[in-house]
């Protein structure tokens, strides 16, 4: 078994200082409103098993980094989904349903969302038709059909998945929930949002009397770290540095934020962190992040089986912890910044730092996980 002395060795990619930095609390709760926000963790909390997922202290690690603590939110726990996903897919099925008539539910997915969405129709008595990517695995199409949905394999991209989804969904009157906006296309967006800030929620009483510092949010479409930064508004009366996490290989958000406006990119490589591989931020959260956000930083695929290892054999923690690769990269970047003394002096990461990641998702790709954790 490797030694986690050896992530001292850890390095980011790039980073990125947001100089249009200007939080602004009022603006943020326009975009997803504190009503939004409240709605959401009504319904959700009301669903049958819901219970917060845990919020564990990675101790072995804030050792190793001397920083005062490093908190996770483990999403392998989230219902029987394995992913913060589940909290925005099935949700908004459930909102956009109400006063429509549409009997099928549509959408393109990198597998998590997807799940979601399956699940959610299966609730309330719906069909679901799912278009996925040449890149999506069949493990994770499989756990999509035992949520009773029709999977749809389509050549090409992620992008490709989407347009033929909203094709189809046109000829066929489907409804559509899609976590990603575009011109006339909203609502359901946000009211994905809306679910993924019930980790907020749950986080703001789990860390007691603790001040959180610093916040790494992953980020493909920034559906999800928009959502962390309105509930960030919403939940606590202080502000931490926001820092978001990206692949290498998909930094469309750090490109967005570098040039002030939406810069679409191309991905030359697919990250293994599949659900960040996108080339384009969202319209929505792009309307929260491009003011909001401290910092960008983007990771190398070269840690995601590392870190993965560390968190099931219980040396970044106490605990052991099943963490896909999207759970990664918020650890290796802490770890890559905290190497580089500069940048712990300019972002103020030191031993009075409280750190929150996030673990997006567990084996929610199973034959992948064991892949990563055997290399
Ligand atoms: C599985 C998965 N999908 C997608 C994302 C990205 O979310 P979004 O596309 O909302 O930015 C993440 C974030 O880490 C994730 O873990």
């Amino acid at each position: 078994m490797s030694s986690i002395s050896e992530v001292s060795q850890w390095k980011y990619t790039n980073f990125l200082i947001n100089k249009n930095n200007n939080f602004n609390k009022k603006e943020i709760l326009k975009i997803l409103s504190s009503e939004n926000i409240d709605e959401a963790y009504k319904t959700i909390s009301s669903w049958n098993n819901y219970s917060p997922t845990p919020l564990i202290s990675l101790n072995k690690l804030n050792e190793k980094l001397k920083l005062n603590k490093i908190f996770y939110k483990d999403e392998s726990k989230r219902f029987h989904l394995k992913s913060f996903k589940a909290l925005g897919g099935a949700y908004a099925v459930e909102k956009v349903i109400k006063g429509n008539n549409k009997k099928v539910i549509s959408t393109a997915t990198a597998g998590n969302h997807g799940r979601s969405v399956a699940w959610g129709s299966q609730k309330n008595g719906l069909k679901c038709k799912i278009f996925i990517s040449e890149f999506v695995s069949e493990s994770r199409a499989e756990v999509m059909r035992n949520f009773g949905a029709d999977v749809i394999r389509v050549k090409g991209n992620y992008e490709d998945s989407l347009n033929e989804c909203i094709k189809q969904s046109n000829q066929n009157n489907w409804q559509i929930v899609q976590d990603v906006a575009w011109k006339d296309y909203k609502l359901v967006p946000k009211l994905t949002m809306a679910g993924y800030s019930v980790m907020m929620k749950e986080i703001s009483e789990q860390i007691k009397n603790e001040k959180i510092s610093h916040v790494i949010l992953q980020a493909g479409v920034g559906g999800m770290a928009a959502a962390m930064v309105a509930g960030i508004v919403k939940y606590l009366d202080y502000i931490p540095q926001i820092i978001i996490v990206e692949p290498d290989s998909a930094a469309c958000v750090l490109e967005s934020i570098k040039k002030g406006k939406i810069e679409k990119i191309s991905i030359d490589k697919e990250s293994i962190m599949g659900g960040m591989s996108c080339g384009e931020v969202s319209l929505i959260p792009w309307e929260i992040l491009k003011n909001s956000v401290h910092y960008c930083v983007t990771i190398s695929d070269d840690y995601i089986s590392k870190t993965i290892k560390y968190l099931a054999n219980n040396q970044f923690s106490d605990e052991k912890i099943i963490g896909g690769e999207c759970s990664t990269p918020g650890i290796a970047s802490l770890v890559g910044l905290s190497n580089n003394d500069e940048i712990r002096e300019t972002i103020s990461l030191n031993k009075d730092s409280s750190v929150l990641l996030f673990g997006c998702e567990g084996d929610a790709d199973e034959e992948l996980y064991q892949k990563l954790l055997s290399q």
